[in-house]
């Protein structure tokens, strides 16, 4: 045997998660640590995640680290401390690499009923486990720390940051809706899974996104969401490049050609949809009036472009009030305050005029090169289907964010 006692050989062959034996006595949850280069951080997280699971689930739990034979040789630090913590289990791999298959191989070691994840580098909080577990133990077949429900956040992300990573949401909203659309913060990488939902297929993660592989993938009917905000990382380095960014299109791309996509259709929230399109109705003839009264000779007699640029905005405005007061009255009822009203309508006018661009670039795209300069307007009513579909479903995932929380 390569391996020492007390290091868990790694599996090889599928990435594939079994039903949990029903001779053995399974532990209630599994925490899979994955690490790369943290030998500074691991006896910090190790000592909080012991002393809140301790208090928890005595004896009902045990923490995998799953380490990528790291440089800084963080598996030896693990191994140091099992002496000390007996829950703990440390799983060394020399041939295998990368964040989603070290968390599915420790999966395959585990013995709990409830698998979990968690970065090793205290960027996400370790008293949000309690959170977690809570929905977990009460049934729920998912539960993820998002940074996009009440009481999440980012602590110091610069807006180029924030505006990749909600980019990439965007991304996945288009390509995988049935997926990406339903948790609020796809790309968590701290949540937990019950065992029999995601026992059986083959999973085939790419890069950094796991979660999206087990939504995809597994049998989730019920989600929970608990909000969390993202901590700055103390010691250590992000093993973040921008190729994880190709990495996570392509992850994209091949959930998307599963076929599973039939089912949007039983999701599309059709009430919604229609209640947006006849409030974007009354914001075409906001739009015209207000050009009206500001560029008419007979009134203001303002230049065009300028009396356009506010006509759309009122028009923003007027149907930002109507889709808050009424296409999304229940979500608007639970997030209250002026703060988070003015913060929905900040989205709403971005992702409007996102659209907006959309719309011309579409117009161009279909006059110009599809219908080879004919049928104008039959190109501009596609270009405006199109951008509706577009402003409604985004809104529906970022202004008013109803996702699939059961509690
Ligand atoms: N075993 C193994 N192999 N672990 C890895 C590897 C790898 O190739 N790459 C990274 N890790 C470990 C790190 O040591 C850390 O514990 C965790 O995975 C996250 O890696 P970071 O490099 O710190 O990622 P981040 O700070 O950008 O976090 C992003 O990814 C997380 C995925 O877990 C964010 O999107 C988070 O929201 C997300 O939770
Ligand atoms: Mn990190």
């Amino acid at each position: 045997m390569p391996y020492p006692d007390d290091l868990v050989p790694s599996p090889d062959g599928p990435l594939q998660i079994e039903a949990v034996d029903p001779s053995l006595t399974p532990l209630q949850l599994s925490l899979i640590v994955p690490t790369y280069n943290e030998s500074q951080n691991v006896a910090k997280i190790i000592e909080q995640l012991t002393q809140l699971l301790d208090d928890l689930i005595p004896g009902d739990y045990e923490l995998v680290l799953v380490d990528d034979n790291s440089p800084d040789q963080t598996w030896q630090v693990a191994q140091a401390l099992i002496p000390q913590y007996p829950q703990l289990r440390v799983m060394r791999r020399e041939t295998e690499r990368g964040l989603s298959s070290a968390v599915i191989r420790g999966w395959q070691v585990a013995k709990g009923e409830i698998l979990g994840v968690i970065d090793a580098d205290l960027q996400h909080p370790p008293e949000i486990l309690i959170q977690l577990l809570h929905p977990m133990r009460a049934g729920t077949d998912l539960a993820v720390a998002s940074r996009h429900v009440s009481g999440g956040g980012v602590s110091d992300w610069s807006i180029v940051r924030r505006f990749l990573s909600r980019g990439a949401q965007v991304l996945g909203l288009l390509i995988v809706p049935n997926v990406v659309g339903r948790v609020s913060d796809p790309m968590s990488g701290y949540f937990m899974v019950r065992r029999q939902a995601i026992a059986g297929p083959h999973l085939n993660p790419m890069g950094y996104k796991i979660l999206l592989e087990v939504i995809g993938r597994g049998q989730i009917k019920t989600i929970g969401e608990v909000g969390y905000v993202f901590q700055e990382r103390e010691d250590g380095e992000s093993k973040v490049t921008w190729k994880h960014y190709l990495t996570y299109l392509g992850h994209l791309v091949r959930l998307r050609s599963r076929g599973r996509i039939g089912r949007l259709r039983h999701q599309f929230p059709v009430q919604r949809f229609l209640r947006f399109g006849i409030v974007g109705l009354s914001g075409v003839v906001v739009d015209m009036v207000m050009l009206y009264l500001l560029s008419d000779p007979s009134t203001l007699a303002w230049g065009l472009t300028r009396s356009k640029v506010v006509a759309a905005e009122i028009a923003i405005l007027n149907n930002f009030l109507w889709n808050d007061a009424w296409t999304f009255a229940d979500v608007a009822k639970a997030q209250q305050g002026w703060q988070a009203r003015a913060k929905r309508f900040l989205k709403f006018n971005i992702i409007c005029l996102a659209g907006l661009s959309l719309n011309v670039l579409l117009l161009n795209f279909l006059f110009n090169v599809v219908f080879s300069q004919q049928y104008r307007y039959l190109a501009n009513l596609i270009a405006i289907a199109v951008v509706t579909l577009w402003n409604f479903w985004i809104n529906l995932k970022l202004s008013w964010r109803v996702t699939q929380v059961t509690k």
